[in-house]
């Protein structure tokens, strides 16, 4: 079934190459997913070749665990491990045909990541955005090309939660948007079409969530007792351990939008951007110190 909104099927282009910007965490996982369920080549490209080896060694150490599990046989790991390369420039994106951003939170960063992009890439290829909360419109605007910029927003972890929100800009048009829908099935994701607005829809009803058991944390009631009146909510994990799963630095991005379009109901915690500018990471807790467990859990540090 046509997801509502989702233009006609037979619009969509082939995609037989990702290009993925970016080999942070989030890169990584999309590079894996990607090669995974396309089985085309995918290219990583960052700005250092430490970063890029540590995304690609991401995606190849998770095809081990798939073939330790006996998900997939040795030649389909060494296959997969194949089509995922990592390249210092942006020519490598050259014959993609669909290039994913999963860069850091800003729209100038995001807006010159794309301007480089459409440099290499054919006028065709589709330009999609991981962005947790800022305007795709606004990010294709400087483009020559804006009508092919659609946003994917991804959940952490990508290999296991099954929604993507798949954002029309306001120059996207039916072949893009087609073009989104058929390789999120692809992925097999359970696409939905989410409107252009602050922080799309997911992001907007958890960040509301967790700006106000941060505010509680702030006003002194103890971590426990937040952890455990969310208890009942029957959130899959506890709100602060969400938070080091996704990262403190991408939460506080988020709320910053929101509370930009929406100050009264997205207050800001200084206490919590202090915890992200000292570079912190893992578990954000009420005296500001790191749960060593959790830092090991999620890679932090
Ligand atoms: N990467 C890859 N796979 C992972 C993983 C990770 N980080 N964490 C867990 N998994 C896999 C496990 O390997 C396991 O796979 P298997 O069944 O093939 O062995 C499967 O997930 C289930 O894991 P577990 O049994 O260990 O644990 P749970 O059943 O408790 O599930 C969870 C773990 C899926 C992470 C669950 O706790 C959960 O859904 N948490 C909430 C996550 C969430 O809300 N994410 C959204 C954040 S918002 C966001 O990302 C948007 C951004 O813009 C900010």
């Amino acid at each position: 079934k046509r997801p509502a909104g989702a233009p006609d099927k037979a619009l969509a282009r082939k995609v037989t190459k990702v290009g993925v910007v970016g080999a942070g965490l989030m890169a990584s996982q999309l590079a894996l997913l990607f090669a995974r369920r396309l089985e085309v080549p995918v290219v990583l490209t960052d700005l250092d070749q430490e970063r890029l080896d540590k995304g690609v060694g991401y995606a190849h150490a998770e095809i081990d665990k798939l073939l330790g599990k006996g998900r997939i046989s040795a030649d389909k790991a060494n296959g997969l491990k194949a089509l995922i390369t990592g390249s210092l420039t942006k020519d490598a994106f050259a014959d993609a045909d669909f290039v994913i951003e999963a860069v850091f939170e800003e729209m100038s960063v995001k807006q010159k990541v794309f301007a480089e992009v459409e440099e290499h890439v054919s006028p065709e290829a589709i330009l999609a955005t991981n962005t947790s909360s800022l305007s795709v419109s606004e990010m294709a605007s400087g483009l020559k090309h804006p009508e092919r910029v659609v946003g994917f927003h991804f959940f952490n972890p990508v290999a296991v939660l099954p929604l993507l929100e798949i954002v029309r800009g306001e120059k996207t048009d039916d072949a893009a948007l087609a073009t989104a829908f058929a390789v999120g099935r692809q992925l097999k994701k359970s696409c939905v079409l989410v409107k252009d607005a602050p922080a799309f829809v997911v992001n907007r009803i958890l960040l509301r969530l967790m700006a106000e058991i941060i505010q509680t944390v702030d006003e002194g009631t103890p971590i426990e007792v937040a952890e455990r009146a969310a208890a009942p909510l029957g959130l899959p994990m506890p709100p602060f351990v969400l938070m080091g799963l996704v990262g403190p630095a991408i939460a506080l991005h988020v709320n910053e939008t929101l509370h930009g379009a929406f100050p009264d109901r997205f207050p800001l915690s200084e206490k919590f951007a202090k915890f992200v500018a000292e570079g912190k990471r893992g578990v954000y807790l009420p005296d500001f110190t790191l749960d060593p467990e959790a830092v090991e859990i999620f890679g932090g540090g």
